[in-house]
């Protein structure tokens, strides 16, 4: 009988991975605790409608990559009804947000959430049909603050101290403004008239966004096209002056608590519910994502409840896509091993450092990449400089030169042992 596998796109987490998994997400709750945050957990699949309201017809998300069905129901109440598994969690936070009334007590709610989400895209390395999402959601009634420019900076700066805290190198923060709805609505107009007399010179996708989702044309990658785009008109120059203030403030912001980004005027991201600010996350390829470096996104949205049928509720949130997180976090790891040199050899104080050097040259010729300590070290010492910089470490004291039985250390295995000098660059390879 064929043997029954996860379906495409999807896949199994499995021991020790799963260890990292955890790591992740226990440091998310660390930190979002530390700022405040309280976890949500809403329903993998809520009514096809939620979605179409709250993300956008015209959004790739909602138009092709979501699991919908009717469902066969028991009772004749909900027979029939359309229902979808989660392509995202922000539609159902402020759902939540909207049915316990959570707006009422005028407080600022400030809510995290970790679980799966389901898109039908096509698969590839950091690209799944049911992918991981960690993120968040500040939102309430206008007098709570939560519109203020102070929350899209303290929520960069969060995500900026988790992935230091988790250890992300190289990540790039990329930020821009698309103003408020109305903003958004000229701009959409200006665009779709500047694509109005060039559309049909580009790809099949971007014309049909011309038409339906012009801000879309934006983050197209097609490379025909970049010509066209890039002279398109800015939404910097559509930004009414309250939305230029309000991003004024949240760079200020994020200059005076150090938060390096880059204004990306393009950066329009595929939802529809953004407003003011927008931004992602990204890593650098060596990431070993590719294409797929968007390791998280996120930006203001006002209106989005008032869609929803709730009351007025500005907020801000953000989504990590934890599979490529974790990705990052290997091929990371991966690169620093592989980077390692063979070994280090340390000698125990100065009167060594001339055998130290010669052995290090005799290894060398060998055709092994070494480091050589200076012998001003203590042991301690030389043994966190050997383990930052190599796989390995030869000890070179007296004891060493005159029996010429070297100790080594691997710090993988953690094992000490002694080899021959003869012996040793074999040892070390
Ligand atoms: P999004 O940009 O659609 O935003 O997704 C956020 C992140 O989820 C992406 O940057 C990516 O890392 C990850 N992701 C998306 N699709 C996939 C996939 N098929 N496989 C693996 N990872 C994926 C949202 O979902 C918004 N709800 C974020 C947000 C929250 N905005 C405001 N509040």
């Amino acid at each position: 009988m064929a043997i029954l596998k996860a379906v495409r796109g999807t896949r199994d987490l499995l021991p020790p991975e799963t260890e990292l998994w955890n790591r992740v997400e226990a440091t998310a709750r660390a930190v979002f605790a530390r700022y405040g945050f309280g976890e949500i957990r809403t329903p993998v699949f809520e009514a096809t409608e939620l979605f179409a309201r709250g993300v956008g017809e015209e959004t790739d998300i909602v138009s092709k990559e979501m699991y919908t069905w009717e469902d066969r129901g028991r009772a004749d109440s909900d027979r029939g009804q359309s229902l979808t598994l989660r392509p995202e969690n922000t539609a159902g936070v402020v759902r939540a947000y909207i049915e316990h009334k959570m707006g009422d007590a005028g407080m600022l709610q400030k809510l995290f959430y970790i679980g799966p989400q389901f898109r039908r895209e096509r698969p590839q390395r950091g690209r799944y049909r049911q992918f991981w999402q960690i993120g968040a959601e500040v939102l309430g009634p206008a007098w709570s603050g939560s519109e203020s420019a102070l929350r899209d900076a303290e929520v960069l700066e969060m995500l900026a101290a988790l992935l230091n805290e988790l250890g992300v190198k190289g990540w790039r923060l990329a930020l821009n403004s698309v103003g408020s709805v109305t903003d958004r609505a000229r701009y959409s107009a200006a665009l779709r008239d500047a694509l109005a007399p060039v559309k049909h010179l580009m790809c099949e996708d971007n014309q049909r966004r011309a038409e339906t989702n012009p801000l879309r044309v934006l983050d197209s990658k097609d490379p025909g096209d970049q010509e066209i785009i890039n002279g398109l008109p800015k939404i910097a120059d559509y930004l009414d002056e309250a939305s230029q203030e309000h991003f004024a403030q949240v760079k200020a912001a994020l200059n005076s608590c150090g938060v390096e980004y880059v204004v990306e005027p393009r950066l329009v991201r595929g939802l529809d519910y953004y407003t003011r600010t927008t931004f992602e996350f990204t890593v650098p390829d060596g990431g070993g994502l590719g294409t797929q470096n968007a390791l998280l996104g996120g930006g203001r949205y006002d209106g989005l409840s008032e869609m929803l049928g709730g009351p007025k509720a500005p907020g801000i949130g953000f989504a990590i896509g934890e599979d490529r997180l974790i990705l990052t976090l290997q091929a990371q790891a991966a690169e620093t091993e592989t980077k390692k040199m063979d070994a280090f050899i340390a000698p125990m104080g100065v009167g060594q450092n001339g055998a130290a050097l010669s052995l290090a040259s005799e290894l060398r010729r060998a055709g092994l990449s070494i480091e050589v300590g200076d012998g001003s070290f203590r042991l301690k010492k030389s043994f966190e400089a050997a383990d930052k910089l190599a796989r390995k470490m030869v000890i070179v004291g007296e004891d060493e030169v005159s029996s010429g039985i070297l100790t080594v250390k691997d710090f993988a295995a953690g094992e000490q042992t002694k080899v021959s000098r003869a012996e040793l660059a074999a040892a070390l390879r």
